[in-house]
């Protein structure tokens, strides 16, 4: 886990796991450091006690306001419940969908959380954060938030790639790679991209880049810093319904990592 603070106001906690075929994913989250402090997103359970205390090693825990979830996955929600337990005063921001779809797995009662939609907004003390789903989402809960005031947006599974090697920012990819990761983690994350009709999708592309967001930080990329590569990073995502993508790992690939384990254990 590395801590990387683009901006004064914003951490990003970036963590990472092996992908095989791939390299490494990034599985990040994210605390806002407003009048009333916002923490997005909780990382996966294998992580938690890394997790936790890096969380805290920036905010302490009596001082976190709202824990806004960005979608029910699991590498969202992995240790949401245990961040509620730690942080007496903080809400979750979540929707009805969510909680419908988290059962009981969701141990927030219905008096610690929010609810919060696409297109809505909330205060929190010295600025107002703005839910917008992003253009690639893999559940129908999924909002991005974007800060009114640092103007960095949180994409959730969206602009997200893999790496070769952990990274903090895409400023060590090599352009061509990074896209091509992020028109693969699309197709993978949002298969109907395919069957969409492309002027409804760029639509909704151009709700984020009508923000204008001066960096984007998400749950499954190195940060994207800056004008130049977020607007590098909204291009290549319009053409994520028509490129050639890799297909995904199969049997075959399942035999190799059964093989290499036999091999291990013998
Ligand atoms: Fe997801
Ligand atoms: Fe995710």
């Amino acid at each position: 886990m590395q801590i990387h603070r683009p901006h004064s106001d914003v951490t990003v906690l970036n963590d990472h796991l092996p992908v095989p075929t791939i390299g490494f994913l990034p599985i990040n989250a994210f605390v806002l450091h407003a009048a009333e402090p916002v923490v997005v997103d909780t990382g996966v359970v294998e992580n938690r006690d890394q997790y936790l205390a890096d969380v805290f090693s920036i905010v302490e825990p009596e001082d976190i306001r709202w824990v806004f979830i960005s979608h029910d996955d699991v590498d969202h929600t992995g240790n949401l419940n245990a961040l509620m337990e730690l942080a007496p005063n903080a809400t979750a921001i979540v929707n009805w969908f969510m909680v419908d779809r988290m059962g009981a797995t969701l141990a927030a009662p219905p008096t610690r959380q929010r609810w919060i939609g696409d297109g809505e907004s909330f205060e929190v003390g010295d600025r107002t954060l703005h839910a917008v789903r992003p253009p690639v989402f893999d559940s129908p809960t999924t909002r991005g938030l974007y800060d009114s005031k640092t103007g960095v947006y949180w994409s959730s599974d969206s602009f997200a790639a893999p790496m070769l090697t952990p990274a903090a920012t895409v400023s060590d990819f090599d352009p061509d790679f990074w896209h091509e990761g992020q028109h693969t983690f699309d197709r993978y994350v949002s298969p109907w991209l395919e069957l969409v009709d492309d002027r409804r999708f760029q639509a909704q592309v151009d709700r984020v880049q009508a923000l204008a967001p001066t960096a984007m930080a998400g749950c499954h990329t190195p940060a994207i810093l800056g004008r130049d590569r977020v607007d590098a990073a909204i291009a290549a995502t319009r053409l994520s319904p028509t490129a050639e993508i890799q297909p995904q790992p199969d049997q075959a690939v399942l035999d190799q990592i059964q093989l290499a384990i036999d091999g291990i254990a013998a």
